[in-house]
């Protein structure tokens, strides 16, 4: 008999999104109030990054507050209830509580009482990672119908006395329905890409927290558990793994760079979203960005901006389009998606 190997061929069933759905908090910041609070400036904030406002979630809105909106959007857009989910993923660094997971809330909130639920934690890629798990589910026959759901209230984990880094980040949630399609030419998911790098580990992290730092009151005033990063070195990093792993999924399903009708890159930084699309030759009018409205939600950025993409026309039925993320980890993934 053959030996199975890594290389020996598999058939998975095709996977399509079949609704998107997002939601984001009321409040804004803009600015011009992250002025007051430190040292800085809208200029070097525009220029720098992009980002003009971006969203703050009440203190009595969590996670899964913002998820379970995000969800109920994307259900009702799919015309799916509830009951027919079997699976619910859900992607964040700010669950409600450590144990039980975030994806238990939610589920308990839609009521979606026949879905499997838990958490992924792959920082701003991870509403990606939950595609790529969902994809698996599914497309080995395990589930037929999957809501995957990247929710964030970063706002509880941002130094708020830190400039270079509190004016990157905002609150938000996206999410999106995977369901078993009839084949890839009507509108499926033609190729995922994921990848870790943990050696790098250090360059964006929440230290303290866990359970290598617990928070004391001998440490309270170190803020340790919030958001350090090493900006420069993120983002190079940043533009070398979103333009492989963009490449690789636009191979993996047999497309150009000519095929994409439009790319909706991970919302951290305008600088490189637009390094990573002239490095792919994808023309500006094929990027989607929305990161001057809402900063940077993590997980949640690139489930909001496609579900925008979605709603507002940016591509049709039969375009191929390309989803990409970076994040802490380091991690990174992406998705070519025929719609
Ligand atoms: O979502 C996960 C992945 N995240 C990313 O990919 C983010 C990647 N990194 C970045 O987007 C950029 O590195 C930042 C936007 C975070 C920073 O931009 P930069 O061009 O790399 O700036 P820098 O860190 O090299 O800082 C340049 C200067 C420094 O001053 P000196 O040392 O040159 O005098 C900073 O102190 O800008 C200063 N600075 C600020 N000035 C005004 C840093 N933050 C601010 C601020 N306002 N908010």
């Amino acid at each position: 008999m053959d030996e199975v190997t890594s290389s020996t061929p598999f058939k998975r069933l095709p996977v399509a999104i079949i609704g998107t759905g997002s939601y984001v908090p009321e409040r804004r910041l803009t600015n011009a109030d992250l002025e007051k609070m430190v040292e800085t400036s809208n200029e070097w904030i525009v220029e720098r990054t992009g980002i003009r406002e971006r969203r703050i979630a009440a203190p009595d809105e969590f996670t899964s507050h913002m998820g379970t909106k995000a969800a109920l959007n994307a259900l009702e857009n799919a015309g799916v209830s509830p009951e027919e989910i079997d699976l619910i993923i859900v992607a964040t660094i700010t669950p409600n509580t450590f144990t039980p997971s975030t994806a238990c809330y939610i589920q308990d909130a839609l009521k979606a009482k026949n879905a499997i639920a838990f958490d992924i934690s792959a920082a701003c890629s991870g509403f990606m990672y939950a595609m790529k798990t969902a994809v698996q589910y599914i497309g080995t026959g395990q589930v037929t119908t999957a809501l995957i759901i990247a929710a964030e209230k970063l706002s509880t984990v941002v130094n708020w006395e830190d400039r270079s880094t509190c004016v990157l980040f905002g609150d938000g949630s996206g999410a999106a329905v995977l369901r078993r399609a009839m084949n890839d030419d009507d509108g499926a998911i033609l190729a995922t890409d994921i990848g870790t790098d943990g050696s790098l580990h250090d360059l964006l992290r929440i230290p303290g927290g866990g359970s290598a730092c617990p928070i004391t009151p001998e440490n309270a005033h170190e803020r340790l558990a919030t958001l350090a990063m090493r900006g420069n070195e993120t983002f190079r990093h940043a533009v070398t793994h979103m333009k492989k792993s963009a490449e690789t999924v636009i191979r993996r399903a047999g497309l150009s760079a000519d095929d994409i009708a439009l790319i909706i890159p991970h919302q951290a930084n305008l600088r490189i979203i637009n390094a990573v699309a002239q490095r792919l030759g994808i023309p500006e009018e094929k990027v989607f960005v929305n990161l001057q409205k809402y900063g940077n939600t993590s997980a949640a950025a690139c489930a909001i901006a496609l579900d925008e993409a979605h709603r507002t026309g940016r591509f049709k039925k039969g375009d191929n389009i390309i989803i990409v993320t970076f994040g802490a980890g380091l991690t990174w993934a992406a998705a070519a998606i025929r719609w």
